[in-house]
């Protein structure tokens, strides 16, 4: 099966790279040299959007909500195409295709550690189609149209991990550590913590790890103090909020 990528950027790019383990793969962009480390993992890479689409069974679009249109009529009505464009309608999608999908996957898809929603009205057989697409990219769930624009929303959220990987770097360095090594406590830090979030609620993990009256907890009433749960949520409505002017 050939799948083509219209749309060669960050989310295209990570897409095909987890697709090309499996699939034949092609991937478009106006500017196709930007992507040519694609050729290397086996990728076809190229600008004509016809051509590609023409020789795919499945499509898949990655651009910017602004430039979706002109590819749209590119795309041969028969042809399974999923959408991962934010803030395009299914009803939009379904006014030139016939077997649109609108779907919402992260960035980490390009290592099989996504979580993919997607939306259709197709048949068994072409949702089989989709789902061995989207398995590529992790777990995959079928909802409705507002479980894909939620989950864009949610997924955002993915964004802030840097932020708060680079807060414990600077704690490290504030201790005493040398770069190298507050970057690999770090990491452990938060690789650890969703490893043991795996096995326990998180209310076990407190237990385990906070002695009362000793260090952890004065650290814990900070968090508190400071409101960085609320902050979280806050700034994922604030994603969702966004979603709808978009
Ligand atoms: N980034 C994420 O983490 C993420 C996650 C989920 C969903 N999304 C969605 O994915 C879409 C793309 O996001 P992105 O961050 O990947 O943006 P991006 O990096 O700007 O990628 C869009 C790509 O589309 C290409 N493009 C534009 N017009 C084209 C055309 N006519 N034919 C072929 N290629 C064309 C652009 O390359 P040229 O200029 O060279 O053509 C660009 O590389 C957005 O709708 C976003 O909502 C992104």
């Amino acid at each position: 099966m050939r799948i083509a990528v219209i749309g060669g950027g960050n989310l295209g790019s990570a897409l095909a790279k987890a697709l090309v383990k499996k699939f034949d793969v092609t991937v478009t962009r106006r500017n196709p040299k930007e992507i040519e480390f694609l050729k290397d993992l086996g990728c076809e890479v190229t600008k004509d959007n016809v051509e590609a689409v023409k020789r795919a069974n499945v499509v898949l679009i990655t651009v910017k909500k602004s430039q979706i249109n002109e590819i749209l009529e590119e795309i041969p009505k028969d042809r399974i195409t999923v959408s991962f464009v934010a803030g395009v309608k299914f009803d939009q999608l379904e006014r030139t295709l016939e077997k649109p999908v609108k779907a919402m996957t992260m960035i980490s898809a390009e290592f099989g550690k996504g979580f993919s929603i997607y939306h259709s009205k197709l048949g068994d057989e072409d949702n089989d189609v989709v789902e061995r697409i989207l398995s590529c990219f992790g777990d995959v769930m079928r909802g409705d149209e507002r479980d894909v624009d939620n989950l864009t929303a949610f997924a955002s959220s993915l964004a802030f991990i840097p932020k708060i990987y680079e807060a414990l770097v600077y704690s490290g360095l504030r201790l005493g550590y040398g770069h190298e090594v507050a970057k690999k406590i770090a990491l452990h830090v938060l690789e650890g913590g969703v490893e043991m979030l795996k096995s326990y609620e998180p209310n076990e993990i407190v237990e385990k790890v906070v002695t009362p009256g000793g260090t952890t907890i004065e650290g814990l009433y900070k968090l508190m103090e400071n409101r960085v749960d609320f902050g979280i949520m806050d700034a994922i409505s604030a994603c969702a909020k966004k979603l709808e002017r978009i």
